[in-house]
């Protein structure tokens, strides 16, 4: 495996700022062959959780289509979410011994004039997980500008733990507004995600982020993939993934939730 290149410099920009940002991470080739999996996964309909009939409101649905777990029913798409440098990177900037997969999803903006903001919002508080310091990749399958929705960050607003759950869709929900309320004020400069398709970010579930709805004709496509370090267990909750077998205060484990990256030493 050819290792990313990731220097000690970008782990500590990850821990300062709770997020790292590397252009061309993958191919014109490579991202092409992902976009094709996620459009045949829209052509077949694909639920969003599979095997189950939870179904959105229509808000929600224009902020994203998500489906969760593709890697279970499309190989490529498994390619990428089992990609051994992605996780390596995540492995490296979370200073753990091993990642394990929690699940991916598809998050696919849709055009118009309907098309939605993703609240500004934390992922930690939706994660059934004890400890907080879980992680996303975030894979642009299109280029993104702020145009169709490209993600933006608070840089530290990890270091605010995890607060309430914000609900996606909702006019006017906001972590910003949450935090807001219990006294903080802090600077509100986002740190603007575009980049060309290719392209990936990995942020940690406390980072406050957001994104524009999309005003072009063209869906925005990504593929999300959100990584569970070594110290993470259960906490009991229902799981989005679809995991069964899951024991509250014990570690991830079992097929759903499978080592991606570990120390070699
Ligand atoms: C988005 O793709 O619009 C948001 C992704 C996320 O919330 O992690
Ligand atoms: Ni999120």
């Amino acid at each position: 495996m050819i290792l990313p290149q990731i220097g000690e410099e970008d782990v500590h920009f990850f821990q300062e700022n709770g997020y790292l940002q590397i252009h061309h991470f993958f191919s014109p080739d490579e991202v092409a062959e992902l976009g094709a999996a996620l459009d045949q996964t829209v052509a077949d309909k694909r639920s969003r959780i599979r095997g189950s009939d939870s179904t959105v409101s229509d808000d929600y649905a224009r902020v994203f289509n998500q489906m969760v777990n593709l890697w279970e029913d499309y190989p490529v798409v498994r390619k990428y979410t089992f990609d051994p440098r992605l996780a390596e990177v995540v492995r490296r900037v979370s200073r753990c011994r091993h990642v394990r997969l929690y699940h991916d999803h598809a998050l696919i903006k849709p055009p118009g004039q309907h098309s939605k903001e993703t609240n500004w919002h934390q992922d930690a508080p939706y994660w059934p997980m004890q400890q907080v310091g879980a992680l996303s990749a975030w894979i642009a399958v299109d280029d993104v500008t702020v145009e169709n929705g490209c993600m933006q960050f608070i840089p530290g607003s990890h270091t605010y733990g995890r607060l309430a759950p914000v609900p996606l869709g909702t006019e006017g929900a906001s972590v910003l507004k949450t935090i807001a309320e219990t006294g903080v004020t802090m600077e509100i400069e986002p740190a603007v995600m575009a980049m060309e398709a290719g392209g990936v970010t990995f942020h940690h579930g406390c980072l406050f982020h957001h994104a524009t709805p999309n005003r072009t004709d063209r869906p925005r496509r990504a593929l999300a993939i959100i990584y569970i370090p070594d110290y993470i267990t259960y906490d009991g909750r229902w799981d989005a993934g679809g995991a069964k077998d899951l024991e509250a205060g014990k570690p991830f484990t079992g097929p759903q939730h499978p080592i991606l990256a570990e120390d070699s030493v």
